[in-house]
């Protein structure tokens, strides 16, 4: 199955595509710009040529056309890119990883976008894709350093169970993400919003906190 990343140049999608690549998924890197899309494919292929990663860049159409979105453009881009590709994404289970923060001071603060959360903003957009809510604790240097495991529990939301299954496998095939079923699609908002508290943390303590659940069953 192939994935897709909308906006899959930045830091949060390409260290997606180059870790989900490395444990052997097809990934198409998605952009605006075709050429972006190839040279951001060139430095990841470049930064480990020992790895025989199945990437792919291209626009976001082509990223589109796969199995499997993922929505990684800044939040007030995610509706509308999903949408500009609407047509192919119908009866897909689309993956919105976007987070609606703003600089305020000091401070890293959440915004409260318009239906209450980015996703659901990408449900609106797109009513005929099956959107889950997912990736939006993963510091992105951690994910694209595939070189180290990254360790992480990663909170999925969506209304569908194909959704939640889907976003949840995806999730699953990086060995150390784990994937935690969090509700529907109306707990994106509060989930998005906490990234906004993780980055807070991170700044006064000067590290890259991830989120680890206690009292989970595993295994
Ligand atoms: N950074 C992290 O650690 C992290 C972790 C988890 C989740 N996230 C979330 O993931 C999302 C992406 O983060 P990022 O840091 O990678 O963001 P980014 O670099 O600002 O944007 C990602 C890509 O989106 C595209 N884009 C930018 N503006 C756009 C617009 N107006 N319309 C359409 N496409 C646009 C660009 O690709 P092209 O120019 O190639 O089209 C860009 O490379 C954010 O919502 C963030 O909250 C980030």
């Amino acid at each position: 199955m192939a994935i897709g990343i909308l906006g899959g140049t930045g830091p949060a999608g390409s260290a997606l595509a180059v870790r989900l690549a490395s444990v052997g998924q097809d990934v198409v890197i998605g952009s605006r710009s075709t050429e972006r899309a190839e040279e951001v494919r060139a430095e990841l292929i470049a930064r480990w040529p020992g790895r025989q990663l199945a990437l792919r860049g291209g626009g976001n159409d082509e990223a589109a056309d796969c199995e499997l979105v993922v929505v990684a453009t800044p939040w007030d881009a995610a509706a509308s890119t999903a949408a500009s590709v609407g047509p192919r994404l119908e009866g897909k289970v689309v993956v919105s990883m976007a987070n609606a923060i703003a600089k305020v001071g000091d401070e890293l603060q959440p915004l409260v976008p318009p239906r209450g959360s980015v996703a659901a903003g990408v449900q609106a957009a797109v009513p005929a894709a099956l959107v889950a809510a997912a990736l939006h604790h993963v510091p992105a240097r951690e994910l694209g350093d595939i070189d180290h495991p990254v360790e992480c529990d990663v909170l999925v939301c969506a209304d569908q169970p194909a959704a939640l299954k889907a976003a949840s496998d995806l999730v699953a095939a990086v060995p150390g993400l784990t994937p935690v079923d969090a509700g529907s699609l109306s707990s994106a908002a509060a989930v998005e919003a906490f990234t906004a508290v993780l980055l807070q943390v991170n700044r006064r303590y000067r590290t890259r906190t991830a989120l680890r659940l206690v009292g989970l069953p595993r295994g």
